[in-house]
C-alpha cells in the first residue's frame, strides 16, 4: 500500500497549474451517453476517479479513450445495460449514470452506491424524480432496477426537498431528452452543475438557470461537441490554505476566482493576501494567520464542505476556540482523529468542532480516509516538527492530481514510497 512521507516543518514557494475538475468531469464524462457522434473533451484530470469512470463506460460497451487530459468519445452507444457493483462501490459519483441511461434506453440497472466514509450517501432524492418522470424503480439484490414503456420520459415540474449536487445532476440529464418542458426547482448550482449544462447545451440541449430553478425544453437528440472542463476551485482552495497554514508564496495558474468568492473572503479576514497576475493566474501569501471565528459549511455559494477539512487544518496554530459546523453531511469528521495524532487541540460536538490553538505540532503516522479529509492532513503534516506518514494515499489519488509533484516543485519536503 502506497504511503507518502513529508518532512515538517515546510512551506509553499512557487506555482502551481490547477488542473480540470474532477466533479464537472465527472458527470461531463458521463453525460456524454446521452448524445450521438463523437468529441474531444479536455482538461480532465488524470485522477484514480477519471480513469476508474473510463473504465466503467468502456465496460458499458461505449467506445472511449482517455489520453493525459483529454476525454476521447467514438460512440457513447452501451451494449450492456447495466452498472454493476464492482464498479459502483468505489466511485458513488457513478449514480448519475442511471439517469442518461434511462433516459436513452427502455432499461438499466446499477447497484446502490452504499455509503462512505463521509456519510450514508442516500439516493432517495435521485429515485423519487425518476419516478415522477414515467420511470418504474425497483430495488432488488442491491441494484437499482429502472425500466420505461413509453418511447421517452416524462417532463417535470419538480421541487427537491433536499439541495442536491448529484440529484440535480442525475435529473437535469435525464430531462434533457424527455417530451415537453422540465421545471426543476430547489437545485443545486455549484460551478460543476453551471459546466454541465454549458456543455449539453453545446451538444444541443435546452436547459436554462435562473437562482435555483433549471428548466429544461426536451430536444429530439444531442449531438456531441468538444469541450473544455472548468478549473477544480477545491483543488485551489485546499492550496491556498495549504499556503496560509505555513506562511508561503504561491502563485495559481489555471484559477478563476469567481469560483471561489465566499471562501476566499473568509481567507482574507484570516490574513490572505491576493495579488492578479493575470485573468487566470493570482498569487497569494499570508504573514500572519489570523484566528478564524466561526463558518458553516453550505451549498454553493456558501463555504464548501469540500474545503471544511483543510480549514480546520490550516487553523490548528492559530485558533481561538474557532468553531467550524459541517452541515451537508453528517459524518465528515473523520479527519479529527487523525489530526488529534499531530498533537491538535480539537473537540467536536454535534456538527460543530472547536479548533484551540496548539502551540507546537509533531509529525506523526497517520491514514487517509476521504478525499479531501487526506489533503487535511498534508496541510497539518507541513505545520509539524518531524517526519509525518500518510497511509492509503489513493484517496490522495482519487482528487488531487499529481499532488506530490506539484508540492515537491513548491519546496515541499514530500515523497511517495511504495
Ligand atoms: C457532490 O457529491 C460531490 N461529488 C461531493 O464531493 C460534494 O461534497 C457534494 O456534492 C456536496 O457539495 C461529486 O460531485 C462527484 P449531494 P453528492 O447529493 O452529489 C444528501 C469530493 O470530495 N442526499 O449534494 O453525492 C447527502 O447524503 C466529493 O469531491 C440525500 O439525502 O452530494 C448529503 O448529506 C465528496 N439524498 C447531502 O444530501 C439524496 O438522494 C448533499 O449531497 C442525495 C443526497
Amino acid at each position: 500500500m502506497q504511503t507518502v512521507v513529508i518532512q515538517g516543518p515546510s512551506t509553499i514557494k512557487g506555482q502551481i497549474n490547477i488542473s480540470g475538475s474532477k466533479n464537472a468531469s465527472l458527470p461531463i464524462m458521463i453525460s456524454t451517453l446521452l448524445a450521438e457522434g463523437n468529441c474531444f473533451i479536455n482538461n480532465i484530470p488524470n485522477l484514480r476517479d477519471t480513469r476508474f469512470l473510463v473504465s466503467i463506460l468502456k465496460d458499458l460497451g461505449c467506445r472511449v479513450d482517455f489520453q493525459k487530459n483529454t476525454f476521447v468519445v467514438k460512440s457513447s452507444a452501451i451494449k450492456k445495460k447495466s452498472a454493476d457493483y464492482e464498479y459502483v462501490r468505489q466511485m458513488r459519483a457513478s449514480i448519475v449514470i442511471l439517469g442518461p441511461a434511462i433516459s436513452k434506453y427502455k432499461k438499466f440497472k446499477i447497484a446502490l452506491p452504499g455509503g462512505c466514509s463521509i456519510g450514508t450517501r442516500a439516493i432517495d432524492l435521485h429515485l423519487d424524480a425518476l419516478t415522477k418522470m414515467g420511470i418504474k424503480i425497483s430495488i432488488k439484490n442491491g441494484y437499482v432496477i429502472a425500466e420505461r414503456k413509453k418511447n421517452n420520459l416524462n417532463s417535470i415540474n419538480h421541487k427537491f426537498p433536499k439541495i442536491s449536487v448529484g440529484a440535480t445532476q442525475n435529473i437535469l440529464m435525464a430531462a434533457t431528452l424527455a417530451d415537453g418542458i422540465s421545471k426543476l426547482k430547489n437545485c443545486a448550482i455549484e460551478p460543476e452543475v453551471v459546466d454541465l449544462i454549458n456543455f449539453l447545451n453545446k451538444c444541443g440541449a435546452n436547459i436554462k438557470v435562473k437562482n435555483r430553478t433549471i428548466t429544461i425544453k426536451g430536444v429530439d437528440e444531442l449531438n456531441l461537441e468538444d469541450y473544455k472542463v472548468i478549473p477544480d476551485r477545491i483543488e485551489a482552495g485546499s492550496y491556498i490554505l495549504a499556503t496560509m497554514a505555513t506562511k508561503g508564496r504561491l502563485r495559481l495558474n489555471n484559477f478563476n476566482p469567481n469560483d471561489l468568492t465566499f471562501p476566499l473572503k473568509i481567507y482574507q479576514d484570516m490574513g490572505l493576501k491576493i495579488k492578479k497576475i493575470s485573468q487566470s493566474s493570482y498569487e497569494f501569501n499570508c504573514k500572519r494567520l489570523k484566528p478564524l471565528k466561526k463558518i458553516s459549511t453550505r451549498e454553493f455559494p456558501g463555504y464548501p464542505t469540500d474545503l471544511q477539512a483543510q480549514l480546520i487544518a490550516s487553523q490548528l496554530k492559530s485558533a481561538q476556540k474557532s468553531k467550524v459546523i459541517e452541515n451537508i453531511f453528517e459524518n465528515r469528521f473523520i479527519h479529527i482523529p487523525e489530526l488529534r495524532r499531530f498533537g491538535a487541540n480539537l473537540s467536536i460536538i454535534g456538527k460543530t468542532v472547536t479548533i484551540n490553538k496548539t502551540l507546537n505540532l509533531f509529525g506523526a503516522e497517520v491514514m487517509a480516509t476521504d478525499i479531501r479529509a487526506s489533503f487535511s492532513l498534508i496541510i497539518a503534516a507541513m505545520m509539524s516538527k518531524g517526519t509525518t506518514v500518510i497511509n492509503r494515499i489513493y484517496h490522495l489519488d482519487r482528487g488531487y492530481e499529481d499532488f506530490d509533484l506539484k508540492l515537491k516543485k513548491c519546496g515541499v519536503n514530500i515523497s511517495r514510497k511504495k
